[in-house]
């Protein structure tokens, strides 16, 4: 019975971070005590540890299009500004627009999910810093060149960040939201509108995602595995190309899914409010009814996460710009150029309460005629391999899942470009190991995802194709010791990867990248009353990426605030052996495969 009680303390304190709902508050750990010093008054200055943005050498035209204090924000209407393009440019001149969030805080508060929407369109997904008592600044950076086409027209921003503001929670964020856009160099035009896939920001984004005016955010909320939420859309009668743009955040009973248990767990422990259904999850999405596509998301940490003390200062991967994911539409294409209304649903396989979900459909417009046709030819769908191997004694056990699937459709679409067949697949591959010990004080979650989409356009002259292939790792090792009168202290070792490798074989124009993105975290820390009293946090990230211009590297690494080294780099040469020595195959010396061996063998 006591057993019982401890695990559903470390659960909770697992399930703290980005929960978006005040009656949920009271199970987030959260610091009592500053640890800084009163002479130590600076803000301190968060960031996410990612690649600069490259850009052209002129001179940017800069506009501030928000600035506001979010306050109490729950249940309230996002936050509304008229936006206008760039007066006095030719409005196909800009060869970069980057979006610049900049915020301050100050007090107390938890890390909120926010989003900053334009005509509709989400534009980033993000997660606030954790403030303290001396203050806190940070800025996140985004490329949001391929929605050119928005931005040269008039809309409405909206930005949601649902907050709460009393007694207890000061912390009020002070925002500014500012887009720079870079005119071209000179020389540098604009890509033609040459063949079908070079031209590679689209001409028009449809928002699939909720209309205004709503008291919240603009995402669908996805609240249990049988919830379908859909919009409908109608596309101009000449497209050539579409692909679907998703935004995913998994909040609450599903912010930390790969560490749910599956449900034999709990019903034969007589467990009860404990978050179920397992370790996996798989967002599908349907055109009309029919299957287009899978994601199966990258699993960011949220600045809260696991051990607020981790975040401070370098943030989760991923957590101040969650990754979205393109689903290649254009294989359906041919079945929503009638001129009619058409759907797009979002559901979430196994999800509890709550998915934040909505897309963008970019859609590229046939310049030289009023309409193109098309027609699906085939889809192949692999049916979901799970399996799942359990052995629990008690709340002590061992599960291992095993999904995979694909996804292979195709269609054809007949343009100005002619008739171009596209064929475009999905292939994933999941893994999940997990242990439980201790009687459930102690849990080690080894997760591996590898996803892989490619999109080949075929011509009767020659195929132009698109690969990225991605694996996203997932590992935890958490243990709880409780502490008497409500009190507990918990280590918790995270190790979150996030690797992708891109290959564009465009015929003339040829390009591949690299990314490695590795982050360790050790945290410590003493809970009472589901308040962080005390406590220590450090992380560890190597970053590396490189593609056929352009290299950059960092390895960095923060301990109770303080950054211990930061190496940064953006040599190509000398790094590019190891880059693509790994890019072929080999994997990262995961310490957290060596962990788990060495624990299952202590199990024993
Ligand atoms: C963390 O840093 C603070 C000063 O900022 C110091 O007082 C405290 O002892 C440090 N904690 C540990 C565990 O090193
Ligand atoms: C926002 O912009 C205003 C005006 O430029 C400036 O005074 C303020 O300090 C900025 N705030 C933040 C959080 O950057
Ligand atoms: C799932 O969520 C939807 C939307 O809130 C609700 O209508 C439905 O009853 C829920 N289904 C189950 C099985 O809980
Ligand atoms: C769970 O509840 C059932 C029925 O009340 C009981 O027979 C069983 O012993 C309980 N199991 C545990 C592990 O407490
Ligand atoms: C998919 O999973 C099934 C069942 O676990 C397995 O037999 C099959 O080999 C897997 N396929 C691939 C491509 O990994
Ligand atoms: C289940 O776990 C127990 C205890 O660790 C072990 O002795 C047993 O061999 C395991 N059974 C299977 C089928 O793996
Ligand atoms: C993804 O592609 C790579 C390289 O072709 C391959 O090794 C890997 O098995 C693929 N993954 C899946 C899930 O198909
Ligand atoms: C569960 O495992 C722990 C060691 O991790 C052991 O002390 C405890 O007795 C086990 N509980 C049961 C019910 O086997
Ligand atoms: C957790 O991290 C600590 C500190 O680096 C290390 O000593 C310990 O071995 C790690 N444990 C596991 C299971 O990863």
């Amino acid at each position: 019975m006591a057993s019982i009680v401890f695990f559903l303390l470390l659960s909770f304190s697992l399930l703290s971070a980005g929960k978006p709902l005040p009656k949920s508050t009271i199970f987030r750990p959260r610091l009592t005590s500053d640890p800084t010093t009163t002479n130590d008054i600076s803000p301190t200055t968060y960031f996410e540890v990612t690649k600069p943005i490259q850009l052209p050498n002129t001179k940017p035209y800069s506009k501030l299009v928000l600035q506001h204090d979010f306050g109490y924000t729950y249940g309230s209407p996002p936050v509304l500004a008229e936006y206008t393009p760039p007066a006095n440019y030719p409005s196909n001149d800009f060869a970069k627009i980057v979006l610049e969030w900049t915020a301050t805080c100050k007090g107390r508060q938890f890390d909120r999910i926010f989003g900053v929407w334009l005509g509709g369109v989400e534009l980033l997904r993000s997660c606030t810093a954790e403030p303290r008592a001396t203050g806190i600044v940070w800025t996140v950076k985004k490329d949001i060149t391929r929605y050119h086409s928005l931005l040269m027209n008039k809309q409405t921003l909206a930005v949601y960040l649902g907050n709460i503001v009393d007694d207890t929670y000061t912390g009020v964020y002070h925002v500014n939201v500012t887009v720079h856009f870079y005119p071209a160099e000179k020389k540098m035009k604009m890509p033609v509108n040459s063949d079908h896939l070079h031209n590679q920001w689209a001409d028009l984004i449809i928002p699939i995602s909720r209309s205004l005016p709503l008291d919240d955010g603009l995402w669908f909320e996805i609240e249990n595995s049988t919830d379908v939420k859909s919009k409908k859309f109608v596309i101009p009668q000449n497209a050539y190309r579409a692909l679907l743009e998703v935004y995913v955040s998994f909040h609450e009973n599903d912010e930390f899914w790969p560490t749910n248990v599956p449900n034999e767990y709990i019903s034969a422990n007589n467990l009860t409010g404990f978050p179920g259904n397992g370790p996996f999850r798989e967002v599908g999405v349907s055109l009309d009814g029919n299957v287009v596509g899978a994601i199966w998301p990258f699993t960011v940490v949220y600045t809260g996460g696991v051990n607020p003390l981790l975040w401070r200062p370098i943030t989760g991967i991923g957590s101040f710009d969650l990754p979205s994911y393109d689903i290649e539409i254009t294989p359906f294409l041919g079945s929503i150029l009638d001129g009619e209304s058409h759907d797009f649903a979002f559901r979430v396989r196994n999800a509890l309460n709550v998915w934040y979900i909505d897309a963008n459909l970019h859609v590229w417009l046939d310049g030289k005629s009023e309409k193109t046709n098309g027609k699906f030819l085939m889809q192949k769908i692999s049916p979901l391999h799970v399996s799942l191997e359990s052995n629990f004694t008690g709340l002590n056990g061992t599960f291992v899942t095993k999904v995979n699937r694909s996804i292979k459709s195709s269609g054809w679409v007949q343009s100005s470009f002619g008739k171009i067949v596209t064929e475009s697949t999905q292939e994933f591959d999941y893994s999940n190991f997990m242990v439980m010990r201790k009687d459930g004080d102690s849990q080690i979650v080894n997760q591996m995802i590898n996803f892989n989409d490619s999109v080949y356009a075929k011509m009767p002259s020659s195929v132009l194709s698109k690969k990225s292939l991605k694996s996203f790792s997932f590992y935890i090792f958490s243990d709880t010791v409780e502490k008497g009168k409500g009190s507990y202290s918990e280590i918790a070792n995270i190790t979150l990867g996030f690797n992708e490798k891109k290959i564009d074989d465009l015929g003339s124009k040829s390009s591949s990248s690299v990314l490695e993105n590795l982050q360790n975290g050790q945290g410590s820390m003493l809970v009472k009353g589901n308040l962080v009293v005390s406590g220590l946090g450090s992380t560890q990230q190597m970053y590396n990426y490189g593609d056929d211009k352009f290299c950059y590297f960092r390895d960095i690494s923060s301990s109770n605030y303080t950054i211990i080294y930061d190496k940064e780099g953006s040599t190509c040469s000398k790094r590019k052996k190891s880059r693509f020595d790994f890019a072929m195959g080999k994997r990262w010396p995961f310490p957290a495969r060596r962990a788990l061996k060495a624990s299952d063998r202590h199990a024993m």
